[in-house]
């Protein structure tokens, strides 16, 4: 029998109509396996086959070159990559999708080998202790540099750009990545950010590289087509921040007045125990600082999602892995019908297998 929530009621966001609220998170699937990393016909399919969700957000999309730390991540900086994602974005559209495009930066979650030999960059010189992905697989991260003031401006830029470049792509809108310990999220955080100039020290100061990002791409494609992923509780490549708390609720106080189409708060994934200070439960913590729309994320099935948004404390909940099992995620959803398992193997790299062979339920059923 078919379900009933709201999940699989439309949804509007800033200036797009959603048909339901069950969304593809972003997710890097390394397939730009050529000169420009540029998206293939492999990426047209794969993100037309889950046209189904009421919104697609796109792996993340490095802004620039040095914007980098992984290979083969489908970017948004150079005309073969708008022009392969024009290509995704119409298929996406006759399909009946609604796409945005996470526009990224992994700031010192990178390697000497994606900055032509310069160290990457960061809001101070200490390395991420994390690893990257080179043409020599995983290998541990550089030591970064800390930014100059110029290098400020000129990330702020490359996001304002990406934003145009997505727009120019046919994408619906932007997510700006402010999550998972990469740029924007070791600024904010006083585990990776130790300065002692205007963009570090207060929590004020710290958030001020996320504001100003948000008000470039605003004032270059509208409030109403951005949208921001936030990990108040991550701990991806970070040891977040002293007064987490503190920080998220000043953050997403101060968003209510930029009016985004969307705000997503990621759950928790890793364990916080060795952390007391960062809440295990994000979206009951934060929700009611936010008074826009509100996306939920991190480990949700049909029944916590379905919670969740009757609650009223999320009105979109975006899965990731559910999604690379699943093309047909939502309509398996509304029917109760069971769901593929993904295979880790394939999550990163390769071609279609693990990527677009997946079956759909009428398929499965014929
Ligand atoms: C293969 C894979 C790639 C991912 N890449 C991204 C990414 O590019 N940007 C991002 O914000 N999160 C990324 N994530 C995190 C997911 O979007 C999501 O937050 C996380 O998997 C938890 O959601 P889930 O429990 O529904 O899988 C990735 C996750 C997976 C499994």
């Amino acid at each position: 029998m078919s379900r009933t929530s709201k999940l699989f009621e439309p949804l509007k966001i800033g200036r797009t109509e959603l048909k339901n609220r069950i969304v593809m998170s972003p997710m890097t699937r390394n397939r730009a396996n050529n000169n420009s990393e540029a998206p293939t016909e492999l990426h047209q399919e794969y993100y037309s086959q889950r046209a189904g969700a009421g919104l697609i957000l796109s792996e993340g999309s490095p802004v620039s070159r040095a914007a980098r730390g992984y290979m083969w991540t489908a970017g948004i900086f150079n005309q073969d990559q708008i022009d392969g994602w024009k290509k995704v974005n119409a298929k996406v559209h006759d399909d009946g999708g609604i796409i945005y495009c996470q526009i990224w930066h992994v700031g010192r979650v990178s390697h000497s080998y994606f900055q032509d030999g310069v160290k990457p960059l960061a809001p101070s010189a200490l390395n991420a202790n994390s690893k990257a992905f080179t043409p020599n697989g995983f290998e541990d991260t550089s030591d970064p540099r800390e930014m100059t003031k110029d290098d400020i401006n000129e990330v702020v830029e490359q996001f304002r750009k990406g934003a145009a470049n997505a727009i120019e792509a046919g994408f619906d809108g932007v997510q700006i990545h402010g999550a998972n310990g990469y740029l924007i999220e070791q600024f904010l955080h006083d585990s990776a950010n130790k300065r002692d100039d205007e963009y570090g020290g207060s929590i004020e100061n710290r958030a001020r590289f996320l504001f100003e990002i948000i008000e470039a791409v605003t004032d270059e494609i509208g409030a109403d087509r951005t949208s921001l992923r936030l990990s108040p509780s991550g701990l991806a490549a970070t040891q977040n921040d002293s007064e987490s708390r503190k920080l998220y609720e000043y953050v997403i106080k101060k968003l209510n007045s930029y009016n985004l189409a969307f705000l997503e708060l990621m759950q928790a994934i890793a364990p916080t125990d060795n952390y007391p200070h960062l809440p295990k439960e994000v979206l009951d913590t934060y929700h009611e600082f936010y008074d826009g729309v509100l996306m939920t994320n991190g480990g949700y099935d049909y029944e916590s999602a379905h919670k969740a948004v009757e609650s009223g404390k999320a009105h979109l909940v975006s899965f990731a892995r559910p999604y690379i099992a699943n093309p047909d995620l939502a309509e398996r959803f509304r029917q109760n019908a069971p769901l593929n398992e993904g295979n880790p193997d394939t999550y990163y790299g390769g071609g279609a297998e693990g990527y677009t062979d997946y079956p759909f339920l009428e398929k499965q059923h014929a």
